[in-house]
């Protein structure tokens, strides 16, 4: 199995360009499904994750040709409406088609995904939505079949909490669907603005982007559209967590510093120099982090996709700082591996303790989820000695040229 391998101890220095962000892109992959023809996709990152996704589309029947940060997808006039469980499970976002396959095709069968390394992870309120709409839904061998008489029907749906998958699920079934679509306590999260801005080319008609209440005039049809996927505001926070954590200086170009105001807020209550201008972010570490506490939320809240990177630089804070997870029952799983490089990290429930201590030192441990092995290369990088991070895979789903990126900033970091 492959490793990172990270000698710790370098601050990092320099510049690095934001790529598009991945839970943008991978929606607005699928957004495509909803108009035949050729659509085009610009600044594309080059991770695992998008091939995933283009593989699900190339099952429905399309057709994907990727360049550098760009993608070609046509579109067939019948998309074939499933998708199977060996790409349901290699990611469990692939359930996003069940909307617009619905509206496109008037059925869809796409295995129930079960939960993930970050706990259960229901689908509940996607399907009501969707069955507001007039969808009735069958569970077969493990498949949701879905099916409507004609189309889709609008209607309001209020949502129980600012879900991402369900916002995203019911406005792409919402804008063929017959009449207007409310979602009502929607997610506001900007990668749904971007897929918002993306629909509304193809000739979407939506009001209220990136607020809580969405509303849609479904249209019969929609024709496909360029779109330029917005900046990763996890991959530049993640950035400067680095340079937070080695004591460094880096500047993050190409990115939204707006779409990360609570982040680097904690940041800078965490000792951090946070400047930022249009279009660009700089963090300057301090010597010693201070301990900060903080509670994830939905957008504009603490991102918990932030979450293992902060527990990561505050778990060598001087002080206790008290973290609550509000959004995944699960994510605590790495804290042992933090562990392992000598944190002091003690949990209840969703609340997370720790006593920063003044030192990590560096071993083997194991990347459990994306953003936590990113977390856990960043302890690295703090770290006295080597880190080895084994199962970088999870990384290379979100993040492009992790190790390369961080080497231009001057880590000793390789891949084995
Ligand atoms: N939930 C339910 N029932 C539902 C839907 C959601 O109980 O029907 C719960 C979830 O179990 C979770 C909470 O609601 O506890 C929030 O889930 P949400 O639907 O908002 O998340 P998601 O759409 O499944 C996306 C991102 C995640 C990110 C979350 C929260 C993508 C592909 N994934 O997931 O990103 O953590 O929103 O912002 O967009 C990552 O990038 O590493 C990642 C995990």
């Amino acid at each position: 199995m492959s490793k990172i391998i990270v000698e710790g101890g370098r601050k990092l220095s320099g510049t690095v360009n934001a790529l598009g962000a991945k839970n943008a892109v991978l929606k607005e992959i699928v957004a495509t499904l909803l108009a035949p023809g050729r659509h085009h996709l610009t600044n594309v990152p080059s991770i695992l994750d998008v091939e995933l996704m283009t593989r699900v589309l190339e099952h429905t029947g399309c057709k994907v040709e990727a360049g550098h940060h760009e993608l070609w997808i046509v579109v067939p006039d019948k998309p074939l409406p499933e998708a199977p469980i060996e790409l349901v499970r290699a990611m469990r976002a692939s359930i996003i088609v069940l909307g617009p396959l619905l509206a496109r095709c008037g059925e869809a069968r796409v295995a129930l995904p079960g939960g993930d390394d970050l706990g259960a992870r229901p689908i509940e309120w996607h399907m009501h939505g969707l069955e507001q709409m007039g969808a009735s839904f069958e569970l077969i061998h493990g498949e949701l079949v879905g099916t409507i008489d004609g189309r889709l029907k609008g209607t309001e749906i209020e949502l129980p909490f600012p879900s991402v998958g369900a916002t995203e699920n019911l406005l792409l079934a919402g804008v063929l669907a017959e009449g207007e679509t409310v979602i009502v306590n929607a997610a506001r999260e900007p990668e749904i603005e971007d897929l918002i801005g993306q629909l509304t080319s193809m000739g979407a008609q939506i009001e209220g982007a990136g607020t809580s209440i969405i509303n849609i005039s479904g249209v019969e049809s929609l024709r496909p559209a360029d779109h330029k996927v917005i900046p990763d505001r996890l991959e530049a926070g993640t950035y400067a967590v680095a340079a937070a954590i080695t004591g460094g200086d880096v500047t993050v170009t190409g990115c939204h510093p707006d779409h990360l105001r609570m982040e680097l807020s904690k940041l800078a209550d965490s000792g951090c120099d946070v400047d930022r201008g249009d279009g660009w972010l700089r963090v300057s570490g301090p010597d010693r982090p201070s301990a900060v506490d903080f509670a994830t939320l939905p957008y504009p809240g603490f991102h918990t996709d932030m979450q293992p990177q902060m527990v990561a630089l505050l778990s060598l804070a001087a002080g206790t700082s008290v973290i609550t997870e509000n959004l995944y029952d699960a994510r605590y799983r790495y804290v042992g591996e933090l562990a392992r490089m000598g944190a002091d990290i003690s949990i209840e429930a969703q609340h997370a303790v720790i006593r920063g201590v003044p030192a990590l030192s560096g071993c083997p441990v194991l990347a459990p989820d994306i953003r936590a092995g990113a977390a856990l290369v960043l302890a690295g990088l703090a770290a006295e000695g080597r880190t080895e991070v084994s199962d970088p895979t999870h990384i290379d789903r979100g993040y492009e040229d992790f190790v390369g990126r961080l080497a231009s900033l001057g880590a000793d970091i390789h891949r084995s």
